[in-house]
């Protein structure tokens, strides 16, 4: 087979925005450190609406936009770390939504890194011939985990989806998604944590810092060597979105001078494993980027895992 290429996009975030002077009126903070620390001035987060919801109308959108009808779709993977249920899994129940008939349905947690995971797995599928055409999701109501009085996390986090409708691609083709490159660090894992019945997060917030902006960066440009393209050549740079001065550190680490970067930390802050395809989602609807372009997508977060590959816009 010749691989796999994303063939559409969609996203969805709920309604309700929290701003940074919102937040000055819960704990001790204020919009100066929010925005120079971590870059984030708004927040959506889901009131009524459940992981499922938000999922759901991510997938929604990308199947609209890829004219492709959920009879179509044999696969669904959703990346999350945010799912209370265990059965059914977040996938199965997105599949009742959709009306996807027998599908494979799983979902993946490698926290914020998981759309890169989920997308590899799905192009790995289809690559296999197990599969033709997927819906890759990842979806996170980071709400759920937050402790509400804890300043160093409640102004860093935020609910959303993102989706793409994965196809697999004649013989031949140029492949619309490079080979990952994938790992972890477990060793390091005690950094992130999201434990308990009722589960909280907390991070060594400096320590997965420096490991960001001091590790990354060659990892991010083996992908681009996977692909068989240098990094000068990318039209666009999907990183996780946890942090604005993270994000910059790596883009200026591989010499991205002319790349579209996504900057979507701003207005959504930290989605976890929906950041990539929300921020991926909203620079093609915005038309920043176009069809064929190298656009490069790189999770990393809790584990510490991360996940990357240089993927073609749809
Ligand atoms: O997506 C999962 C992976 N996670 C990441 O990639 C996170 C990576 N780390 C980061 O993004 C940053 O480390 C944070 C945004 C989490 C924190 O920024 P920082 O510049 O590393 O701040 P810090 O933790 O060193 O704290 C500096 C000061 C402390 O006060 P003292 O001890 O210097 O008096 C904190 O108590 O800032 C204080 N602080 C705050 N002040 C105002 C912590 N949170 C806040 C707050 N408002 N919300």
């Amino acid at each position: 087979m010749s691989g796999s290429r994303i063939v559409a996009l969609g996203h969805y975030q709920p309604p309700k925005v929290l701003s940074n002077d919102d937040l000055e009126a819960l704990v001790d903070t204020n919009d100066e450190w929010i925005r120079s620390r971590v870059g984030v001035r708004t927040r959506h987060i889901a009131e009524g609406e459940t992981l499922v919801d938000l999922a759901t109308e991510a997938a929604q959108k990308a199947l609209a936009k890829s004219g492709r009808t959920a009879d179509e779709i044999d696969l669904i993977v959703v990346a999350t770390c945010t799912a209370i249920e265990r059965s059914p899994n977040t996938a199965a129940a997105v599949a009742a939504r959709l009306g996807v008939r027998a599908p494979a349905a799983y979902d993946i947690n490698t926290v914020c890194s998981g759309f890169s995971y989920a997308l590899a797995t799905a192009d790995h599928a289809i690559r296999a011939g197990a599969a033709r055409r997927a819906l890759v999701i990842g979806a996170e109501r980071m709400s759920d985990t937050l402790d509400w009085t804890d300043r160093t996390t409640c102004v860093i986090f935020g609910d959303g989806a993102g989706a793409a409708v994965v196809e697999a691609q004649e013989d031949g083709a140029e492949p619309g998604i490079g080979p990952v490159v994938w790992g972890s660090e477990p060793e390091k894992g005690d950094a992130v944590v999201i434990t308990g019945w009722d589960p909280v997060i907390s991070q060594q917030g400096q320590s997965v810092f420096r490991w960001a902006t001091t590790q990354l960066a060659p990892l991010a440009r083996r992908a681009c060597e996977q692909a068989g393209i240098d990094p000068s050549e990318l039209k666009g740079f999907v990183p996780h979105q946890a942090n604005l001065r993270i994000i910059d550190s790596i883009a200026a680490k591989l010499g991205l001078t002319d790349a579209v970067v996504a900057r979507d930390v701003v207005d959504s802050g930290n989605t976890s494993a929906a950041s990539i395809p929300l921020a991926f989602s909203k620079l093609v609807e915005r038309g920043e980027l176009s069809p064929g372009d190298p656009v490069l997508l790189f999770g990393f977060g809790g584990g510490l895992a991360y996940a990357g590959q240089v993927v073609r816009c749809p």
